[in-house]
């Protein structure tokens, strides 16, 4: 990583966006008093005195029908929210990241995921080199490995096709391509099997091979850098495992490829450059599964299925790039956001997926979201005044409502959500499977509504339950929800989503003026773990570790008997 600390971009743009404190804004004490002012609204209310409310705050993009109704705002909140972005010049400074400026000051770098995803046809040059040439030569290389594997024409060292792909990988390098396989799972192979091994954690290869055949066994090493200690450390032995059992070491050439930036480490870790694809520094790892990073999800949905995929997120990118603030998508989500943080004091957000296929998909978002957006320093290194990104959590419906959802509906934690569902069940299920589809969209519906307008004591009372009890069974209501409804979550439909998110995440790091592309906050650990190994294996004297430290790591030598 380059560490030249604020170079080129900062012109007078850069200069003026922060040059006023965002909490010092006119926009920001106009949305606080507005905030003060909507104290007691409830969203009965705002329906009640608007009965197109939900008609109008709903907007349709490509495939998605997101529906924010539900959420505690006014047209005028909207209006403030929007005179907010307009004064942190959200909007040039999305410009400048689709025209390939250095806007990731720390690191000196473009910031162009969206390059990933561009028509043969675009233009999009980064430091006056046109990139979207190179994109689809990489993708045009993966297709060729991808359908190689899938007709079995790929085989190994002793000549069986492959039936096990293992993806080693971690954090960006992992987390999209595993979310987006079990996503989009009725469109695989069923006749592959794949794997994502991503902890250190031997226990984690371990399950991948257990049961693995090496004669039949592709590794994919997804490693951006190629030198991040997990993934190498694995790599290393899933290399070893394949060449003990097949007991050749010219073996590794038909049974490991490489995705990275860095062609001297592949080269040096022994995979042939001709079985690596290859990506770039102004791609970031967790904007990176749409890039060669999504080799394993090809191979398991098909060249076309992933150029469909594509072929979403730049529908959305366009639609970013190009509807007005007011009804573009991104921007409204990440307003939103920024308002139950800044206003309403929301310390989390809940995304609930109502689909078993999207599990992953939280996860996902955790590292997008929060490994973008936990900063607390401005763009030119002042400390931030005001609070940043949130704690992204959750897990699928129905199964969060039979857990935690009774903190959603009487805690005391102010959590806003996105409810994401789809109209139509998986394409493969089988028909007598069918019917509980409506069973698990009835229950996504009824959470938005329960959360929204929850259950008066009068209606508690009404029902004839005892008035000690009529507390307890009390609904408040008042939690705010985004409802995303598609068709079907289909290559192209997914694409949709995780743009729109990357875009939000963009939207509300630029009107907290922090730089949402660099990652230093997962530096102090990494090195503190190398210091303190040696510690555990050989008992080394590690300097500067603290009592508590020093002696959690006595405890485990003795634990280890050493
Ligand atoms: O440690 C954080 C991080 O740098 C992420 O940003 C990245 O996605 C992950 O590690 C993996 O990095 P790499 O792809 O270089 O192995």
């Amino acid at each position: 990583m380059s560490a030249t600390p604020l170079p080129r971009t900062e012109g007078p743009g850069e200069r003026a966006r922060g040059a006023t404190a965002l909490d010092r804004r006119d926009q920001w004490t106009a949305l606080a008093g507005h905030r003060a002012r909507l104290t007691g609204t409830r969203p009965r209310d705002l329906f009640d005195a608007d009965p197109a409310r939900a008609d109008r705050f709903t907007l349709d993009v490509g495939g998605l029908h997101v529906d924010y109704s539900k959420n505690l705002l006014t047209d005028e909140t909207l209006g403030l929210l929007v005179d907010l972005a307009e004064a942190t010049r959200v909007a040039e400074l999305r410009d400048a990241m689709l025209r390939g400026e250095h806007i990731n000051l720390t690191e000196d770098r473009a910031v162009l995921h969206t390059a990933l995803r561009a028509p043969r046809s675009a233009v999009i040059e980064v430091d006056g080199h046109d990139v979207v040439p190179a994109v689809h030569e990489v993708l045009d290389r993966m297709t060729e490995f991808a359908d190689g594997v899938r007709s079995r024409r790929w085989v190994g060292h002793t000549g069986l096709p492959v039936r096990r792909v293992v993806n080693i990988g971690i954090g960006g390098s992992d987390l999209g391509p595993a979310m987006a396989y079990d996503a989009l799972r009725p469109y695989t192979d069923r006749g592959l099997e794949f794997r994502f091994v991503s902890n250190v954690d031997g226990a984690d290869l371990h399950e991948a091979l257990v049961d693995a055949d090496p004669a039949t066994t592709l590794f994919v090493i997804s490693s951006k850098t190629f030198t991040t200690i997990e993934t190498i450390t694995n790599a290393t032995v899933a290399r070893r495992w394949l060449v003990d059992g097949l007991g050749a070491e010219e073996a590794v050439s038909r049974h490991f490829v490489a995705v990275s930036t860095n062609t001297e480490e592949v080269t040096r870790f022994g995979i042939d450059t001709d079985h690596m694809f290859g990506f770039w520094d102004w791609v970031g790892g967790r904007y990176s599964y749409d890039s060669a990073i999504g080799l394993s999800l090809m191979i398991a949905i098909g060249p076309e299925r992933f150029r469909e995929m594509l072929a979403g997120f730049h529908l959305m990118d366009t639609h970013f790039a190009t509807a007005p603030i007011e009804r573009n998508l991104p921007f409204l989500l990440g307003l939103i956001g920024v308002w139950y943080g800044g206003f309403w004091g929301a310390e989390s957000h809940a995304v609930l997926p109502y689909a078993h296929h999207m599990a992953r998909f939280p996860a996902y978002l955790q590292q997008l979201d929060m490994e973008s957006n936990g900063k607390s320093v401005q763009r030119d290194g002042r400390p931030v005044t005001w609070e940043t990104g949130p704690i992204v959590w959750g897990t699928p419906g129905t199964n969060g409502q039979h857990a935690y959802f009774q903190l959603l509906h009487q805690g005391t934690r102010f959590v806003p959500a996105d409810l994401i569902g789809f109209a139509e069940p998986a394409p493969d299920l089988p028909e007598a499977l069918v019917p509980q589809h409506d069973l698990l969209m009835a229950n996504m519906f009824a959470q938005g509504q329960a959360l929204a307008f929850g259950k008066s004591a009068e209606e508690v009372a009404a029902e004839g339950v005892p008035a000690e009890l009529v507390p307890h069974r009390t609904f408040a209501g008042g939690h705010p929800t985004t409802t995303i409804l598609a068709e079907r979550l289909s290559p192209s439909v997914l694409g949709q989503l995780v743009a729109l998110y990357e875009h939000k995440v963009f939207v509300q790091g630029a009107v907290w003026n922090i730089n949402s592309f660099d990652q230093w906050g997962v530096q102090l650990g990494k090195v503190l773990a190398k210091r303190v190994e040696p510690a555990l294996t050989e008992g080394a004297e590690v300097s500067g570790l603290d009592t508590s430290t020093a002696a959690l790591v006595a405890r485990y030598r003795t634990l280890r008997g050493r």
